[in-house]
């Protein structure tokens, strides 16, 4: 039998969906699953596709069926399941094979297997998979970690299977060597999650501030995806408010538990931000907003000490609608802003030289944070307009110089009325403090050093200070007797 020009190991949702896409553009394909039936339902629905796979019942079988030298595709959960494959893989394979694990691996495995795979020939690929289900069959958005050889062996398939941006670019590309790509994917999900977080607390604010309905919503929702919001977010949100729930004929979003999950990409992002140095706190409430939400005991039981967080309806008369979406705009810069420092941090940290420009580039398309506000930050990274920070590029400052009162009269609202919006708000802080010249941490040196005398630097004069603390400093606490050893002291002399 002919044999494969590549190998997806794992038929799940994404594997499928990524199997099904490659055979589409022509290339053959070896497939398995640790269950066998999985394999047998997935050709079974292959339809015309389906003398373009090969299916295969043991790992050995599979490895045999592709060419060599094989790149092999693992779509399988990330964290133990992977390290078990990936072990289990290195004794079969040949040096010259290709293992690419397109899950949503943590980074810091990414670069560990790569430590493992050293001098055996096989090289490690981790690449970041953006587009669910549907990006995964049609085209998805592709964030390659590994070395410029291996990625230069599979890209004419991910070429083919990617995602186009408007001007007909493949949203795929190489970011750099061994974790680029799932930390790129990672700040891809950080993102993805204070975007739609920021979504939500907008509707909140439609719904309890405003009184509108979930198909009012939707309408507003989807006359803002006609402008600066549009995006893949914002379009599923209003289809998403639009449908009925069959068993009871509510709106689904009256009927769906306020209880969010979370696979751990956004806390990731939350946590290397935090390692790196880099503040990136719209991000990290996001993450914290979804763990609350999952306290729903908790929160029923604070509602009933201290009352419902929602005090009266229409406290967001219709006309404030312009400023909704002006916040979200900003609050939405500010994310962005944070996650492309943190990317950018992270380059220098580990070598990486994340191409920025490339990977807003390829986030324009097949991703699930695509918009065309992305085309917009490629752009001023493109043109170098972007030195530190987004919000400080020409035309984001024009944008920010327009929303923030926007924003800050949305967030203020929402304090009075007692409806949360952590995302938008810590937006809003971050970028009051990032502009603000002269900040409130003088105090906070010199509390420092009034109590552990750890120093502070003068407006005024070079090198470390110290405060004239005198006899204001605290003095040594003196240590309480130990009577067990005042004993054992009496007992000795
Ligand atoms: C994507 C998504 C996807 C992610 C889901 C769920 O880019 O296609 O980011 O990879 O798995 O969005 O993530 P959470 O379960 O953490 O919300």
């Amino acid at each position: 039998m002919e044999q494969a020009d590549i190998g997806v190991f794992g038929l799940g949702t994404m594997g499928s969906a990524l199997a099904l896409n490659i055979a589409e553009k022509g290339f053959r394909v070896a497939v398995i699953n640790r269950e066998q039936d999985w394999t047998d339902r997935f050709m079974a629905n292959a339809g015309e596709l389906a003398d373009r796979f090969v299916p295969t019942r043991t790992v050995e079988e599979f490895v045999g069926a592709i060419r060599s030298p094989r790149p092999l595709l693992i779509m399988i959960p990330a964290g133990a399941p992977v390290n078990q494959q990936v072990a289990a893989l290195k004794d079969i394979l040949n040096s010259g094979d290709i293992i690419i694990d397109g899950g949503n691996s943590d980074f810091h495995d990414t670069i560990r297997h790569n430590k493992e795979l050293d001098g055996t020939g096989i090289t490690f690929v981790g690449m970041g998979v953006s587009g669910g289900e549907e990006g995964a069959r049609h085209g998805p958005s592709m964030m390659v970690g590994s070395t410029r050889e291996a990625f230069e062996r599979i890209e004419p398939i991910l070429m083919a299977i990617a995602a186009r941006a408007p001007d007909g670019e493949p949203c795929a590309a190489w970011l750099g060597t061994d974790g680029a790509g799932h930390f790129t994917k990672t700040i891809h999900n950080g993102i993805e999650y204070a975007d739609m977080q920021m979504i939500a607390e907008i509707y909140g604010l439609l719904r309890d501030g405003m009184g509108l309905a979930p198909a009012e919503s939707a309408e507003v929702f989807e006359r803002w995806n006609a402008g600066p919001l549009n995006s893949f977010l914002i379009e599923i949100t209003s289809t998403v408010l639009k449908v009925d729930d069959p068993e009871t004929g509510k709106p689904i979003v009256d009927v769906i538990l306020d209880r969010a999950g979370q696979k751990g990409t956004g806390k990731w992002s939350a946590i290397e931000a935090q390692n790196l140095g880099v503040p990136a706190s719209a991000i990290e409430a996001a993450v914290g907003a979804r763990v609350l939400s999952s306290l729903k005991a908790e929160r029923e039981k604070a509602a009933d000490v201290y009352g419902d967080a929602v005090p009266k309806t229409n406290f967001f008369t219709k006309d404030k609608i312009d400023d909704l979406e002006k916040a979200l705009l900003a609050g939405k810069i500010v994310a962005y802003a944070q996650g492309f420092a943190t990317m950018a941090a992270a380059s220098r940290a580990f070598g990486w030289g994340l191409p920025l420009p490339t990977i807003a580039k390829i986030w324009r398309a097949g991703c699930i944070i695509r918009s065309q506000f992305l085309g917009d930050i490629a752009k001023a990274y493109d043109t170098g307009e972007v030195v530190d920070n987004l919000v400080m590029a020409p035309d984001f400052v024009d944008v920010m110089k327009d929303a923030q009162g926007a924003l800050r009269r949305v967030v203020a609202g929402a304090a009075e009325a007692g409806l949360p919006v952590p995302a938008l708000s810590a937006a809003l802080a971050y970028f009051d403090s990032y502009r603000q010249r002269r900040g409130t941490t003088d105090l906070i040196q010199g509390q420092r050093d009034f109590f552990g005398a750890h120093g502070f630097e003068r407006i005024d004069e070079a090198g470390t200070h110290h405060g004239p603390w005198g006899s204001n400093a605290p003095k040594p606490e003196a240590k309480p007797a130990d009577p067990a050893l005042h004993a054992e002291v009496e007992k000795a002399t």
